[in-house]
């Protein structure tokens, strides 16, 4: 029997380089838990936050002089292989994704409570187009439903069209029955516009903001705009969504709160109980399983070359999704 398995592990903040390729013992799982075969994980801006411990107030959760965890990586799609004696939901042979805080998936096993977001997948996806769907498409889920509560009928932009975020963001609006505008560069057009894009603007040749159009919902997944910015082409109930918090946009958050008809709002979706970002999850899967959603993948490394896939989501020019395959 197998004991043992590759894994990657950091034990201090830094550049991609911290990241090495280790064997380890395949860990057990407790009463609640599910042990997983995962075969796909993802690189995204969270993983690098958390190899980098910035901001480092984040390092009072991830640890102060290092991390405390040291496998890193949140999403998984996989098999699970055992469970622990009280679990009900799952069992062998199941192939399940998800997201888990305790981090652990850049790894060949983890085990994942069955209380975290975790479900079956869908049986016409595969396991690279299932790890991404945790942490982008329920961000997008928290902002447009949660937050927006996007209605059909609505006109809503999605600033960063092409990214893990805006793929999923065009397709979840075009879903719930809005009018959708895309933002990207020229080279994704073609593709923003085939995730279901009614309008697509090519942010190096035109200002959203000085279109004259407007918004009902405007989500700038990069948080590049802000809201006073985008306020002039927001309708009079207009919402302004930023995925990216800071200290101005917290500012115009209260402000808005309380003065005027046009609102900024700003949220952490990992922070979320984790029953909402599960029932988020649960929407998902029936908008996989229905064609509705698809995650688009720009590329998929193997798990001995995270360091590069690091580097390059760092680029800030990914499509869609990484992938880790393991
Ligand atoms: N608040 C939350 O709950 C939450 C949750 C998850 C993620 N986030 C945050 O969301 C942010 C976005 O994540 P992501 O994965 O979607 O990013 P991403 O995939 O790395 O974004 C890259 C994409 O952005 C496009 N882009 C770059 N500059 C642009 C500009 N000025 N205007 C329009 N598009 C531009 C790039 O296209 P070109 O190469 O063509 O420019 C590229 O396709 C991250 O900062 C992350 O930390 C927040």
């Amino acid at each position: 029997m197998q004991t043992q398995m590759k894994a990657i592990e950091y034990t201090r903040y830094g550049s991609p380089e911290v990241l090495h390729l280790k064997d380890m013992p395949i860990p057990t799982p407790s009463l609640n838990e599910v042990l997983i075969r995962i075969h796909a994980s993802t690189a995204t801006a969270a993983d690098i936050m958390m190899r980098k411990g910035d901001p480092y107030i984040g390092r009072l959760y991830t640890g102060l002089k290092g991390p405390k965890r040291t496998i890193p990586g949140f999403e998984f799609a996989g098999e699970v292989v055992e469970t622990g004696s009280a679990v009900t939901l799952f069992k062998a042979g199941d192939k399940v994704f998800g997201g888990t805080t305790t981090l652990g998936c850049y790894a060949e096993y983890a085990c994942i409570s069955e209380t975290d977001v975790l479900t079956t997948m869908p049986d016409n996806i595969s396991y690279a187009e299932a790890a991404p769907v945790n942490g982008s498409a329920i961000t997008v889920m928290n902002f447009l439903k949660g937050l927006g509560k996007i209605q059909k009928g609505q006109r809503v932009l999605i600033n960063g069209a092409s990214g893990g975020l805006g793929t999923y963001a065009i397709q979840i609006a075009k879903h719930y029955g809005a009018e959708v505008t895309g933002v990207c560069s020229a080279k994704n057009m073609v593709m923003v516009k085939s995730l279901g894009a009614d309008h697509v603007i090519d942010y190096t040749r035109e200002d959203f903001t000085k279109s004259g159009l407007q918004y009902d919902i405007i989500f700038d997944t990069l948080g590049r705009r802000s809201f006073g910015d985008c306020k002039k082409v927001l309708t009079t109930n207009g919402i302004y969504l930023s995925a990216v918090m800071n200290l101005p946009l917290l500012f115009h958050m209260l402000w808005s709160k309380v003065f005027g008809t046009k609102k900024a709002k700003v949220s952490a979706t990992g922070l979320l109980p984790v029953q909402d970002r599960l029932a988020y999850f649960m929407e998902l899967k029936e908008m996989l399983r229905t064609s509705k959603i698809r995650t688009v993948i720009d590329a998929c490394y193997p798990l001995a070359q995270v360091a590069a896939a690091h580097t390059y989501v760092e680029t800030g020019r990914k499509r869609g999704s990484i992938v880790i395959s393991i």
